[in-house]
């Protein structure tokens, strides 16, 4: 599996997305995804499936090669919360260390130097590998990389075919963070787009693998759902074949505002 480096992050370039993942599916699936190859998994607190990711995880034996990433909650952002809620997070996984923990959203009520310091002492004490942030901006990167004390590993935001976040992934590059694209087959939107169909046809490959293999030619570490095990090997399955440069722009001639994941919490999007 080809890994992304990121100020001192070794990020394996497809990971399991497994929001909405619940209960014996959500242990099964992981544990098949394992088999499958994914060496990166993806929950959070808010997910509510920390317990469940981590079964899978251990069951498949593997625990040592799988990279395991989970998220604080934004009412969880204070010093005295993230601990409490780090220490939460490290017992339901119960993996022993956590690869990657991060802020799922900001808060703008909780100075992002204190969450960002509170996080950084698990980092000290081992608990966690690396720290990073979801869902930030351009402005909210900058003061993130001035007042962290640790690196920033990855900004895992909402990023397809559909939506155009050149502003972000710049900013994000000029500190060496990497991108972690959620929603990286717009919900199945991907699978329906007649270019899409059209440009995997040509490689012999879905509409949706051709979303997720334009993301990792750029580099951008993709972590699709599904809650289908056939699926799970369509979605690796993206390694054998390359999108010319021309077939690249056309993928992102496709971006016309189609953002998906939008609450009132949101900041305000570049
Ligand atoms: N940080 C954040 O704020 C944030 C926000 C959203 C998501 N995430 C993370 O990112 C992960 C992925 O994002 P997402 O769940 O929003 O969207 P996604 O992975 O783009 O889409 C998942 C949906 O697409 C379908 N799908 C998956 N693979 C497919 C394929 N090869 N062909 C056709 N349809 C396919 C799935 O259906 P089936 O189940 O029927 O296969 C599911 O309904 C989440 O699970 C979560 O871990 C993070």
């Amino acid at each position: 599996m080809e890994v992304v480096q990121a100020n001192g992050a070794r990020i394996p370039i497809v990971g399991l997305g497994t929001w909405t993942l619940r209960g014996r599916d959500c242990v099964r699936l992981v544990e098949q995804a394992v088999a499958d190859g994914y060496r990166h998994v993806d929950t959070a607190q808010m997910y509510g499936n920390e317990r469940e990711v981590g079964e899978g995880v251990r069951a498949s034996a593997l625990r040592d090669q799988v990279f395991v990433t989970t998220k604080i909650q934004p009412d969880n952002l204070s010093p005295r919360d993230v601990e409490r809620s780090v220490k939460e997070s490290l017992k339901a996984l119960n993996i022993g260390t956590i690869d990657l923990l991060l802020i799922h959203w900001p808060n703008p009520s909780v100075p992002l130097a204190d969450t960002l310091g509170a996080m950084a002492k698990f980092k000290k004490s081992g608990d966690i590998r690396h720290i990073g942030v979801s869902n930030f901006t351009v402005a909210l990167i900058e003061e993130a990389t001035k007042v962290s004390p640790e690196p920033i590993a990855t900004n895992q935001i909402e990023c397809h075919p559909f939506l155009d976040q050149d502003k972000v992934r710049i900013a994000c590059r000029r500190h060496g963070i990497s991108i972690t694209a959620y929603s990286p087959v717009a919900r199945g939107r991907a699978d329906g787009d007649a270019l899409l169909a059209k440009i995997g046809k040509v490689h012999g490959k879905s509409a949706a693998q051709a979303s997720l293999r334009w993301l990792i030619q750029q580099g951008i570490i993709v972590i699709p759902r599904t809650s289908k095990a056939e699926r799970l090997k369509e979605n690796i399955d993206i390694f054998d074949f390359k999108l010319s440069d021309a077939e690249m722009k056309q993928i992102a001639g496709l971006a016309r505002g189609g953002r998906i994941v939008d609450w009132a919490w949101s900041p305000k999007w570049d």
